[in-house]
């Protein structure tokens, strides 16, 4: 790879331990994917956050890092915990837990990198231009990235993308290409559709049909008339988790779409395709016991919606609202915290109910993410329900009225 001579004396560790060994980890990957050079990034998301997923292994390496002399040179913000970092006992999370979860943060802190937890960087602040070199590691915040905002990442390990914070840098593959942004596949909706359900149904529907034609794909999509920033965030979740994708365009919506005539193979997704992914992904088979919505993190405006359907009413399931915690510091000035808390539904901030470790705690899980349904049953087992973000309200409040979708 031909680095600058910046770069070189990074590698050459004139720069401290843990420049070196972000270089090298940066070097490493841009040879094994033909990398000319490096490019510099404006903004990174680290994952690898919750210790549920990391364990000893992944906080030594963080721990050697910080140790190292290791500085974020960027914006830099983190996926979320596997807990509410103020509010974890509430939410049955264990001591010994809550202090490894700890020990995870504080290096990361140490090296500079924002210890805000969230899926949603986007929505606080670490919101990157057009056209900018980032280097993100959330699938469904990537896909955002790539597909609406029109900024350029590729799909970010834990430790490439904590080496892009200290560094500066990515190396200049894959999706920073102008080639490698040029759809591959047209997709026609033959359905309207509305609300993130729905919208992470089509991923579903449409991320199986990719993954079956078994390569890579960047979908060029026609027939949504309309999807809210809600809307896509559920959609770019749903993708990425059931087809792999990270970066599509959607003629009207995506900034880049314009610049592109739709490929000459089509594929078409209808509205039974649409319900048949909702109904797979009702798989519970007695009551549910626990609702959660925030997959990917509630906007402002959901939370708002919210406040709205739990006033005055008194919730009967465990009832997760998953958030950034400066969107839930925006709710606790609107007083829609109040009024969501006294319906007995939880703030479960910094984390979500597929990296916190809620194993056995649960039976059937319901909500409003495709995502949170696939990963839900994968890693804890839960017996899953799609439902439509009201829905999932009513579920939780022990209504009966809501419209199966059967
Ligand atoms: Fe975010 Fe957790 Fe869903 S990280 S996208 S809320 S699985």
């Amino acid at each position: 790879m031909n680095l600058t001579p910046e770069e070189q004396a990074m590698l050459a560790g004139e720069e401290g331990w843990a420049t070196r060994k972000a270089m090298e980890i940066l070097v490493a990957l841009g040879r094994i994917y033909g990398a000319a050079r490096m490019v510099p990034v404006t903004s990174v998301q680290v994952a690898g956050v919750s210790y549920d997923n990391l364990g000893e292994a992944g906080l030594d390496f963080l721990k050697a890092m910080a140790e190292g002399g290791g500085r974020a040179r960027v914006l830099a913000t983190l996926n979320p915990a596997g807990m509410d970092v103020e509010n974890w006992a509430a939410l049955g999370i264990d001591a010994d837990f809550a202090a490894r979860q700890e020990e995870v943060l504080a290096p990361f802190a140490r090296m500079g990198i924002v210890t805000t937890c969230t899926c949603t960087p986007y929505l606080v602040g670490n919101l990157p231009r057009y056209g900018e070199h980032i280097a993100w590691a959330e699938s469904s915040a990537v896909c955002y990235a790539n597909s609406v905002i029109g900024a350029r990442t590729n799909r970010e390990g834990g430790p490439s993308a904590l080496a892009a914070a200290l560094t500066g840098r990515t190396p200049l593959y894959g999706y920073h290409l102008d080639e490698n942004r040029r759809p591959d596949v047209a997709v026609r909706v033959e359905s309207k559709l509305q609300g993130s359900a729905d919208m992470g149904a089509l991923g579903r529907a449409l991320g199986q049909k990719l993954e079956a034609r078994g390569r890579r794909a960047v979908p060029y999509i026609t027939g949504v008339e309309a999807a809210s920033l809600e809307e896509l965030k559920s959609f770019c979740a749903s993708i990425a988790t059931y087809g792999g994708v990270a970066l599509f365009h959607m003629a009207g919506i995506t900034p880049e779409a314009a610049q592109f005539a739709p490929p000459g193979e089509t594929l078409v997704v209808t509205r039974a395709e649409i319900d048949a992914a909702r109904q797979a992904l009702d798989t519970a088979s007695g009551p549910v016991d626990f609702v959660s919505l925030g997959c990917p993190h509630l906007s402002l405006r959901e939370i708002a919606r919210l406040a709205e359907l739990l006033e005055g009413r008194r919730v009967r399931k465990t009832f997760w609202i998953t958030a950034a915690r400066p969107v839930k510091e925006m709710a606790d000035r609107m007083g829609y915290t109040q009024v969501i808390e006294a319906s007995g539904a939880q703030f479960a901030v910094d984390t979500c109910c597929v990296v916190a470790p809620i194993r056995g705690r649960f039976t059937a899980l319901a909500t409003d993410s495709a995502k949170a349904c696939y990963y839900a049953a994968a890693k804890h087992g839960l017996q899953t329900r799609l439902l439509s973000f009201d829905e999932a309200v009513q579920e939780a409040l022990g209504d009966t009225q809501r419209e199966r979708h059967e």
